[in-house]
């Protein structure tokens, strides 16, 4: 059995254990875990039909046939023209639908949403996204090694990065040279924008690159990652331009702690939320809880962002093989920000980090 037919008959058993009548998939990740193929989410209605039996439909526009055909997991079996429109192969396709319940993407266009309501009337539309995430939160041994390679990548483009002096170079340049280094190492390209934050700006947790330049005395954070076979990694690295101020040092001690603990914590069973509570306890028990503004971490694949949130009231219990961020940080406005973040799988264990370059605070020139 393909990895495909695999998850198509896992999707299937769960439709069929929760009455659902059809499950109706847009571009995106999704369509990329269940059909082996996505693309942009265009104005031609590009739509994987999941029955709770036999065979899937999928509804092409026609100059995306081929390209189905030949990457795709299961054939376009109705294909549409521009001349046509979507109607009369969506209606065909639709002629099966048993009745009941269907699942849409969260991230379908409203457009196809305002057709499949026109055209099934009696049906309850609700979202796919909790019985997607049931599927996809646990990695399979392929997913990781996809995920494994993503992570050494971003691992080895820190290290090129934080080797070379970075005093005059403007955010951009930074971002664009840890591109660069990850697309010659293999990466099908960055995960994300990639986010360089220097001097004050690393106070802000989600400041992209700018055209700052990068002076002597700055703590810089380098907050990105790449994509391989579609999978995502993400890593956060703190730097300092030259030699760090003592406090600069005794706050990074905090967050690393605070990290470690998090990391450490993790165990299949154990609640979601107890690893933020392991992290934010450091924090906190420094007198620094204000400053930790953000969630500890988020599942990652292939999705940059995806389930299981580490945050408080996720009472989510882990499992082997889920994937996710450990990234606490402290914000100090108008002065710096420290964070560092690795990704973690839950095994037998506890944890195991997909990065493993060093997460010492990094002087560089
Ligand atoms: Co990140
Ligand atoms: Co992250």
């Amino acid at each position: 059995m393909s990895h495909f037919e695999e998850r198509l008959s896992r999707a299937q058993g769960l439709l069929v254990a929760e009455g659902v009548g059809l499950l109706v998939i847009s571009p995106g990740a999704n369509m990329r875990y269940l059909a082996g193929f996505t693309d942009e989410a265009g104005e031609r209605a590009l739509l994987f039909f999941v029955p709770p039996e036999g065979e899937p439909a999928f509804l092409v526009p026609e100059l995306y046939a081929a390209q189905v055909e030949k990457r795709a997991a299961f054939p376009p079996t109705h294909v549409w023209r521009d001349s046509q429109g979507p109607r009369a192969a969506l209606e065909d396709i639709l002629r099966a639908f048993p009745g009941g319940k269907v699942l849409v993407d969260d991230a379908m266009p409203a457009k196809d949403l305002l057709l499949l309501e026109e055209l099934l009337p009696q049906a309850a539309f609700r979202p796919a996204s909790p019985l997607m995430r049931r599927l996809r939160m646990r990695k399979s041994p392929e997913e990781l090694s996809a995920m494994r390679r993503a992570a050494a990548i971003a691992d080895r483009a820190f290290q090129a990065i934080s080797a070379r002096p970075l005093s005059g170079l403007t955010e951009l340049e930074v971002a664009k040279a840890l591109e660069e280094e990850m697309l010659k190492a293999g990466a099908e390209g960055a995960a994300f924008e990639i986010l360089v934050a220097s001097g004050p700006n690393s106070a802000l947790p989600h400041h992209r690159a700018g055209r700052r330049r990068i002076e002597p005395g700055d703590v810089v954070i380098l907050d990105f990652g790449c994509r391989v076979d579609g999978y995502c990694s993400d890593i956060t690295r703190t730097l300092v331009l030259g030699e760090p101020p003592a406090r600069v040092r005794e706050l990074y001690e905090v967050i690393l702690a605070a990290q470690r603990k998090a990391v450490e914590a993790v165990r299949p069973g154990l609640p979601a939320q107890e690893v933020d509570r392991a992290a934010r306890g450091v924090i906190a028990q420094a007198g620094y809880a204000d400053h930790f503004t953000h969630r500890t971490g988020h599942g990652i694949g292939l999705d940059v962002h995806e389930e299981p949130y580490i945050v408080e009231g996720n009472t989510l219990p882990l499992e082997e093989g889920m994937t996710f961020s450990v990234e606490p940080g402290i914000y100090f406005p108008g002065e710096f920000g420290l964070r560092v973040e690795d990704i973690v799988v839950v095994t037998e264990e506890g944890a195991e980090s997909l990065n493993n370059c060093p997460r010492t605070l990094r002087c560089v020139g």
